[in-house]
């Protein structure tokens, strides 16, 4: 079996880069092949919630299961399949280009596949809090065919300055990839109306040890 291509001819890896870099955050569609998205979504579609487990708030200390503030079960991604592993490889790749391009320092990156199941939602957060976290840079790929309009289950991406200013929302389309700064968006999930599917994913500095080398550079 010849590998799935994580990228096509039109990958827009330069708007994703040039709008980090002008605006700290980027939508696009198109980003990874649709035999990818189709691969990764056959992938999660086949994991039963008993494979999942409810997802938690806070960080590793006091994590806790907050059922009122998200209601999504989630898988982390080991690179158990040819799916999961042509996308680690491919965010590995791409945190290669972000530092050469945007001077990131990424150290790697983490995932996970997220369900939300009709009535689900996660209230308005950030992905880390300045100085309490490793995370930098969050990304969301959407894997959802045939999203409604009328489904739910938008992202809502807030000002980074005026956290009550709605700066997008963006329906969780197939193929759809949202990047933005860890600790400067605030961000949450209306309330989905069927079944949606995300991988959310986190790029990461290394805090112990930022002034060696990265080996993949
Ligand atoms: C998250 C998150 C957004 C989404 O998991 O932290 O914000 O659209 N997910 O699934
Ligand atoms: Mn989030």
């Amino acid at each position: 079996m010849s590998a799935i291509a994580p990228f096509t001819s039109d990958t827009p890896f330069d708007q994703v880069v040039s709008d980090i870099r002008e605006k700290g955050w980027s939508v696009t569609d198109g980003f990874f092949s649709p035999a990818l998205i189709d691969a990764l979504m056959a992938d999660v579609e086949e994991l039963d919630n008993a494979y999942m487990h409810q997802a938690g708030v806070g960080r590793k200390t006091d994590h806790q299961v907050a059922l009122d503030r998200r209601r999504d079960y989630i898988r982390w991604i080991d690179p158990e399949t040819p799916a999961r592993t042509v996308f680690l490889d491919a965010m590995r790749d791409l945190r290669v280009e972000f530092n050469r391009r945007l001077i990131l320092g990424l150290w790697d990156y983490e995932a996970h596949f997220a369900r939300y199941e009709e009535g689900a939602f996660y209230e308005k957060h950030l992905d880390a809090f300045k100085g309490k976290s490793n995370r930098v840079l969050s990304t969301v790929l959407y894997l959802n065919e045939d999203w409604q309009s009328d489904d739910g289950g938008e992202l809502i991406l807030f000002d980074e300055h005026d956290h009550n200013q709605a700066v997008g929302q963006y329906a969780p389309l197939k193929g759809r990839l949202a990047v933005f700064l860890s600790e400067a968006f605030p961000h949450e999930v209306l309330k989905a109306k069927r079944t949606r599917h995300s991988i959310a994913g986190w790029f990461r500095v290394n805090n112990s040890i930022q002034n060696i080398v990265d080996p993949d550079q």
